[in-house]
């Protein structure tokens, strides 16, 4: 949730208004069982999967998995930022939202910070002019003064003071907490020494942070970059991107792995790429691509590596890969990156492998049946299997029939997936591990965390996402009336938002009562795993050393409560 708006005024703002009220105007909506359909706004299609529940006052696009709250759809179908949707809906609602004084500080305090990036990029720049073997560096890496320049490159000296020196005392904090600061010994030093600095800009073409590359052979890390910071977020922001959507007049985005290769590619004249930081790209990245552009050729490095990144962003592109949406796939020759290879080889070569970039599909049908010998009965068997994993991910569509029947072709088994949505949801909640069902449940009906029993350790057992349940059972318990929606609200800006989104679809089909018997059930199982949780864990302290009295006693009372 954005920093300005308190929680709670949120969880009370989507209490008092009605999605329905929200969505009814702009999209036309028919009743359908418990819920509302209607035909999806955010992609093309001919038949409604575009659903409004008023119960969880939540909205879930089948079709494209679109999903979230009135503020949500807001977003999306209006464009706005979170705070404006807010202020929407709260005027529909008659209410003021609060905190407007703490708005204003916090825009003026983000200021400063920005006033900070923009100053310490320009002594960069400053120091980078002053520095002529860096100057040479970047020459011989085939960099020109032009493309220093739009790139706003610069040079962080080879000392401990060379930004804190230039800000006093009082501005020593902005420094910190634009990330430009180490500290040992209760002494702050300068985190970029002796690097060559490539400012990363936000989509506005403000600098957020910085990616510092290494000008000495022995010098590690190689690149260094900002930490996490109020104004910058690694998962979220694409280098060159602003440069990318302002100077490129193609329908399609390059993504790269290095911050060189978009620096060399622009100077070829390829500016339509962009680069993730040093992770590997989010859904969020590939979201906000789409956004700008039709088309998304992925561009990796020719080796092993390169390989296994390809198929890392190819699962990551899967449920976000819409009919009316292309993703490609490209691979250099061995040990070439775009950089090398733009400059060894000129930009047409390197286009031309860009016109012959793999389609998503080829790609996936590759990654598919990589390794396995589809000669044999063994091996149709295995494709089939392993295409399931990837095949799932995709939205439903005339993409994911294609494919399925496509695999179901070349194995000659036929999809068992192959069946309308809604037994897709239903099938669903089966492959799901206990907690994963717990907390697509409670998300679904948050009133159901008062189910759950106090002295339920599921820490105990080996799967994921206690810290995020515990979390849930907190804000529930703090708001016994809260919606699904308003939940999920709270996980706006966390990492885990787009698997609660998914989640939250899960039981989708389900009215209140199924719910509740499904918790029953699913409560019934937890206890039984921790209980025999538990056990194994009693046991091996009785093999180890031993076991105290009250421990003797808790596990005879736990081995009989597994019995009954
Ligand atoms: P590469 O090692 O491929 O470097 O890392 P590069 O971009 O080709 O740079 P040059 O050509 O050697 O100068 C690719 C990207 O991975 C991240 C950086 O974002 C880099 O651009 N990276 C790499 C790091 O974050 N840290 C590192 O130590 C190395
Ligand atoms: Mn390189």
């Amino acid at each position: 949730m954005a920093a300005s708006i308190p929680n709670d005024f949120i969880d009370e703002l989507l209490n008092r208004i009605d999605i329905y009220d929200v969505v009814a105007p702009r999209v036309s909506l028919k009743k359908a069982g418990k819920d509302y359909a209607g035909l999806c706004p955010f992609h093309n299609e001919n038949t409604p999967s575009f659903t409004v529940s008023q119960q969880k006052q939540f909205f879930h696009c089948f079709g494209c998995g679109q999903s979230g709250s009135a503020i949500s759809f807001l977003m999306e179908f209006e464009g706005l930022d979170f705070v404006d949707a807010v202020k929407d809906l709260a005027e529909q609602a008659g209410v003021e939202v609060p905190l407007k004084q703490v708005n204003k500080q916090h825009q003026h305090d983000r200021n400063n910070l920005y006033a900070t990036t923009e100053k310490v990029t320009r002594i960069y720049q400053q120091q980078l002019k002053n520095n002529s073997p860096v100057i040479d560096y970047l020459k011989n890496r085939g960099v020109d003064g032009q493309t220093c320049k739009t790139f706003q490159i610069g040079y962080a000296e080879d000392r401990w003071d060379g930004i804190s020196k230039r800000f006093d005392v009082a501005q020593q904090n902005l420094l910190d907490r634009c990330g430009l600061l180490s500290h040992s010994n209760h002494k702050s030093y300068d985190k970029f020494r002796n690097r060559l600095m490539f400012p990363i800009h936000d989509r506005r073409g403000r600098v957020i942070a910085f990616g510092g590359r290494a000008v000495d052979e022995d010098q590690q890390p190689k690149y260094l970059n900002s930490p996490e910071t109020d104004l910058f977020h690694k998962g979220q922001e694409l280098y060159g991107y602003h440069l990318a959507r302002k100077h490129s007049k193609d329908d399609y985005v390059i993504v790269v792995e290095g911050y060189m290769d978009v620096v060399a590619l622009h100077q070829h004249g390829i500016k339509n790429a962009v680069a993730t930081l040093g992770t590997a790209t989010s859904s969020q990245h590939i979201s906000l691509l789409f956004k700008t552009w039709p088309k998304v050729v992925f561009c990796f490095d020719g080796d092993r590596a390169g390989q296994k990144a390809a198929e890392k962003a190819l699962l990551t592109a899967l449920p976000l890969y819409l009919d009316d949406k292309i993703i490609e796939f490209l691979f250099l020759p061995e040990d070439q990156d775009p950089d090398s290879y733009v400059n060894q080889q000129g930009s047409d070569k390197f286009l031309q492998h860009v016109n012959k970039a793999q389609p998503l599909s080829q790609f996936l049908l590759e990654t598919i049946s990589r390794g396995i010998d589809l000669q044999t009965l063994d091996g149709k068997a295995q494709l089939h299997e392993r295409a399931k994993d990837y095949l799932k991910q995709l939205p439903t569509g005339a993409f994911r029939q294609i494919m399925q029947d496509k695999v179901a072709q070349i194995s000659g088994i036929t999809m068992q997936s192959r069946q309308r949505m809604t037994n897709r949801q239903q099938s669903n909640s089966t492959h799901l591990n206990p907690m994963r069902r717990l907390l697509a449940l409670i998300l679904n009906k948050p009133d159901l965390c008062e189910q759950i029993p106090e002295d339920l350790e599921f820490n105990l057992l080996p799967y994921k996402g206690t810290e995020i349940i515990n979390k849930v059972i907190e804000i529930q318990a703090g708001y016994p009336q809260i919606n699904s929606a308003a939940l999920l609200e709270h996980f706006r800006d966390s990492n885990y938002v787009s698997n609660l989104n998914r989640l939250m679809t899960v039981y989708g089909h389900m009215d209140t009562s199924e719910l509740a018997s499904e918790m029953a059930d699913l409560v019934e199982h937890l206890e039984q795993l921790t209980t025999s949780a538990k056990i194994n864990q009693l046991r091996e302290k009785q093999m180890q050393g031993g076991l105290t009295d009250p421990e003797k006693q808790q596990l005879v009372a736990l081995l009989t409560k597994k019995i009954k």
